[in-house]
């Protein structure tokens, strides 16, 4: 059987692609018209992962702390906070098209090799597709424009946020007063952010419309550094946490010259994804520049006020930011696995932490045609269904080795089977699906057994 090191080098991608097809995690979007490019739905079970991993993120960072509280602003904000945010002027890529083929290229990444082979004519670099000749490089702005109100002229362009931090720096002082807390303190919204990529690419990795999971943590500037490094290593292990193996995972440093505009420091959290190492999550040092930006262009006093030292300063902003679907695609290329199961046949298995299984058990009948068994069977399904937070599912189609083979490869951790012997003693049998060994429990301690597991 290949290892999942083997299967990155070959065609892990296209695997995981038709995986979330065939089973319902995620299909391409407007599908029935022909699809619209880079465009992804997500289905039943990519729903669920989706939530996992978002719910996963609010408990660490906000529900379990005390200095982080929740936020959900608009999408679409007054186009003042762009300008003083400087997205207006400086949120862009550069673009270069070439003037044979017309495909366009992010011109760094065409320098880079992204597209393949870097082809060079003298000082000029050419398409790596058919070699034609590239245009001048110009910079094309990523943000979405759309209209507020009927009328569509200058005064009404309005813009679909690329990030999610500008609505909390417009609430900071909102935030600051209702919470009454002190600095350190932590904003954190998830929601969605838009970005008119130029080439996206590689499934969900890059794509035009996606969930940001984002904590603006403002702290006292003469802290900064201490704060970075502990949001470096504290967001780190929550990959590792959630089961990302530590060898596929590493920090990097930014360079001076791929600082955002705002950025005093970045560390990319990157992944290596079958394409190569690519960025997970960035944790950068904001500074002062947001707070400092939207008191010029709002006039209002958005410094923090210190009592014991009776002085006022902008605090400076440590920003972990990561997005839900970018995410995901890791945690599914990572836990993607094939190997031989209980019967010696093959068997495509998703070994996710079961925080994020989207099913987090299955019930099955032994056999469907004793209906007696059937009944007892789906009895137990509907009562955890009731009883517990999770999603439960219920097969009684094919044999018991087929079922398995279906929960395996959504990465359900746990199958109940309910047999001859529950009927006498009301005991059933539980299935791990990474070890395949199985253990008799009796019915009434399933619930307890499975929020123990979780
Ligand atoms: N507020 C800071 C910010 O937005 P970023 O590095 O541009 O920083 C943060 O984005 C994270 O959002 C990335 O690490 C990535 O996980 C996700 N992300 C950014 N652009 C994306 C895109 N086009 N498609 C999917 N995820 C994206």
């Amino acid at each position: 059987m290949p290892t999942n090191s083997d299967l990155k080098e070959n065609n892990l991608m296209e695997k995981i692609v038709s995986l979330c097809k065939r089973r319902g995690f995620v299909v391409q979007n407007s599908e029935i018209y022909g699809g619209l490019a880079n465009s992804w739905d997500f289905g039943p079970l990519g729903v669920e992962v989706k939530r996992n991993i978002k719910n996963y993120w609010w408990k660490k960072n906000v529900i379990q702390r005390d200095d982080v509280f929740g936020l959900d602003s608009a999408i679409i904000m007054n186009p003042k906070v762009w300008e003083a945010s400087g997205h207006l002027k400086s949120f862009s890529d550069p673009l270069v098209e070439c003037k044979s083929c017309h495909n366009r290229f992010r011109f760094d990444d065409l320098k880079e090799g992204k597209y393949g082979k870097v082809v060079e004519k003298g000082e000029k670099y050419l398409c790596p597709y058919c070699q034609g000749e590239l245009t001048e490089e110009k910079k094309f702005n990523l943000m979405f424009k759309t209209f507020l109100g009927p009328t569509e002229d200058k005064a009404s362009i309005v813009y679909l946020r690329p990030e999610t931090a500008q609505g909390i720096f417009i609430n900071f002082k909102y935030i600051l007063n209702t919470s009454r807390q002190k600095l350190p303190l932590g904003i954190a919204q998830i929601g969605k952010s838009f970005r008119n990529e130029i080439t996206p690419s590689n499934f969900i990795f890059r794509v035009r419309e996606f969930e940001q999971m984002e904590l603006e943590y403002f702290v006292n500037p003469q802290e900064d550094e201490k704060w970075y490094q502990y949001w470096r290593e504290e967001r780190f292990n929550w990959f590792l946490k959630l089961g990302l193996k530590k060898e596929n995972l590493r920090l990097r440093e930014h360079q001076k010259d791929e600082l955002a505009h705002y950025a005093k420091a970045c560390t990319d959290i990157e992944y290596k994804f079958p394409f190569g190492w690519g960025e997970l999550e960035g944790i950068a040092n904001r500074t002062d520049y947001d707070l400092k930006n939207h008191q010029k262009y709002s006039q209002k006093d958005l410094q923090y006020f210190d009592e014991e030292t009776k002085q006022s300063f902008f605090p400076y902003v440590i920003e972990p930011s990561v997005g839900v679907e970018r995410s995901m695609l890791a945690f599914l290329l990572d836990s993607y696995c094939e190997e031989e199961a209980e019967n010696g046949e093959k068997r495509i298995v998703l070994k996710l932490n079961p925080l994020l299984s989207p099913i987090k058990m299955a019930i099955f009948p032994l056999v469907r045609n004793q209906e007696i068994i059937r009944k007892k069977a789906q009895e137990i399904y509907f009562a955890l269904k009731q009883e517990l937070p999770y999603s439960i599912d219920y097969d009684e189609v094919g044999s018991i080795g087929r079922r398995y083979r279906r929960q395996d490869e959504i990465g359900t951790p746990w199958c109940v089977t309910i047999d001859h012997q529950t009927l006498e003693d009301d005991t059933v049998t539980i299935r791990d699906r990474d070890t395949m060994k199985q253990e008799r429990i009796s019915i009434k301690e399933i619930k307890q057994w499975l929020q123990e597991k979780i």
